[in-house]
């Protein structure tokens, strides 16, 4: 392979990013459709997330997990902390991070995809709120402090 195909320069940034916004919301969509990686309660299994993380979350948004590692695994929150979830999806890290940190705590959770964000909340309110305290915000994370 080439370098040049490695450079930024090559890449189209927005096909790209739509790209990723097609595959996320067709995930929010359609979780059992079958994709190039795994999704739901399997995937959290795979990835070590604890059965008793995901207790009393929606199953909905269980379903639309597709997240690409275990931010828990270094460690988890204590009750208090404040936490932005950047590319927070169907909600589900923010969800168990919202756990966490308990009602001294704050999480707030930033997605691109609209279509994930709109799921993630059809399903907290499904589910009549339970444990889905959590606000959420479309937005493109370009760089971070
Ligand atoms: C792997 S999923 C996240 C899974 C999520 N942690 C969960 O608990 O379900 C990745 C998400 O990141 C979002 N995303 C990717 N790049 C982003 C960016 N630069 N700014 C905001 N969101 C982004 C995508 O739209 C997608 O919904």
């Amino acid at each position: 392979m080439s370098d040049s195909l490695l450079t930024e320069s090559s890449l189209d940034l927005g096909r790209l990013r739509q790209a990723i916004q097609e595959a996320y919301a067709a995930v929010a969509r359609d979780p059992g459709r079958g994709y190039h990686f795994h999704t739901g309660r399997p995937l959290a299994s795979m990835l070590g997330y604890h059965d008793d993380w995901l207790e009393g979350l929606p199953e909905g948004s269980i379903s639309s997990f597709a997240g690409t590692g275990n931010p828990f695994r270094i460690g988890q929150l204590q009750p208090g902390e404040r936490v932005v979830d950047i590319g927070s999806g169907a909600g589900i890290d923010s969800l168990i991070a919202a756990k966490m940190v308990g009602p001294d705590g704050q999480v707030i959770g930033v997605d691109m995809t609209r279509a994930m964000l709109a799921h993630g909340e059809k399903e907290c309110s499904r589910s009549r709120g339970r444990q889905c305290r959590v606000p959420r915000r479309l937005g493109r994370v370009v760089t971070h402090p």
